[in-house]
């Protein structure tokens, strides 16, 4: 059974996401000492993030991941860990050693392989923040892609149906693996994607498992 809250507005979702994401990184902290969190790409988590930079949690203590990373060369303006540096490593000043980039710029196979290696050292995720696409997709798990299929911690995407074609993912397992995940979905475009996650489609996002979900009322459809 998913948990969704819907909230009047993007700025609403960015807040009560940032809010849950603080009070997990809490937990975890002072559970094992150390969190390590996955972060989405896109547009919808950016003021999430931001908000998030703005909590007094001990940094030093976070690790972070990209859940998917778009191959284009290290920096380049629409990478996932550009917008993520923007809005959030740049602004908590997180050590170097704790950011833990795709390079994608090496090409997807390679990278994938490389990364897969840095997720089998850590085990599984604590935290899994996440996005949805217009078509249920979440990190760079397309419908009827190979890569959403593949048993790899972390996989190379290729003919994604969203720019670029070639990217690199976390594996559904990898996904399924965390202990937690926040989905955060805002926008009337997204609506009917989430009609058929409620109706229990499969799309990628429905399978990563129980998730806590913020929503919008323009995607949740609610007047
Ligand atoms: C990416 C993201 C992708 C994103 C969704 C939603 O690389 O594009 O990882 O999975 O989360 O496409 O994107 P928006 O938040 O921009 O709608």
């Amino acid at each position: 059974m998913q948990a969704y809250t819907v909230l009047a507005d993007p700025e609403a979702v960015a807040q009560a996401a940032a809010d849950l994401v603080e009070e997990r990184i809490r937990a975890r902290i002072e559970a094992a000492g150390v969190c390590h969190v996955g972060l989405p790409g896109g547009t919808t988590p950016a003021r999430c993030l931001e908000l998030l930079s703005r909590k007094p949690l001990p940094w030093q203590a976070v690790h972070w991941y990209l859940g998917d990373e778009r191959c284009y060369p290290a920096g380049h303006a629409d990478r996932n860990d550009t917008m993520i540096q923007q809005r959030l490593w740049s602004r908590i000043a997180a050590p170097e050693p704790n950011r833990h980039p795709i390079p994608a710029e090496l090409g997807a196979d390679r990278a994938a392989e490389i990364y897969s290696g840095l997720i089998e050292r850590i085990g599984v995720l604590d935290i899994a923040v996440l996005g949805m696409g217009e078509d249920g997709h979440t990190a760079s798990l397309f419908p009827g892609n190979a890569a959403t299929e593949s048993p790899l911690p972390v996989v190379p995407v290729h003919d994604a149906p969203k720019p670029p074609s070639d990217r690199v993912s976390l594996g559904l397992g990898t996904l399924q693996a965390a202990r937690q995940r926040i989905v955060l979905v805002t926008g009337s475009n997204k609506h009917e994607a989430l009609l058929q996650v409620q109706q229990g489609i499969p799309l990628p996002v429905s399978r990563i498992g129980q998730s806590h979900w913020f929503v919008d009322r323009a995607a949740a459809d609610v007047k």
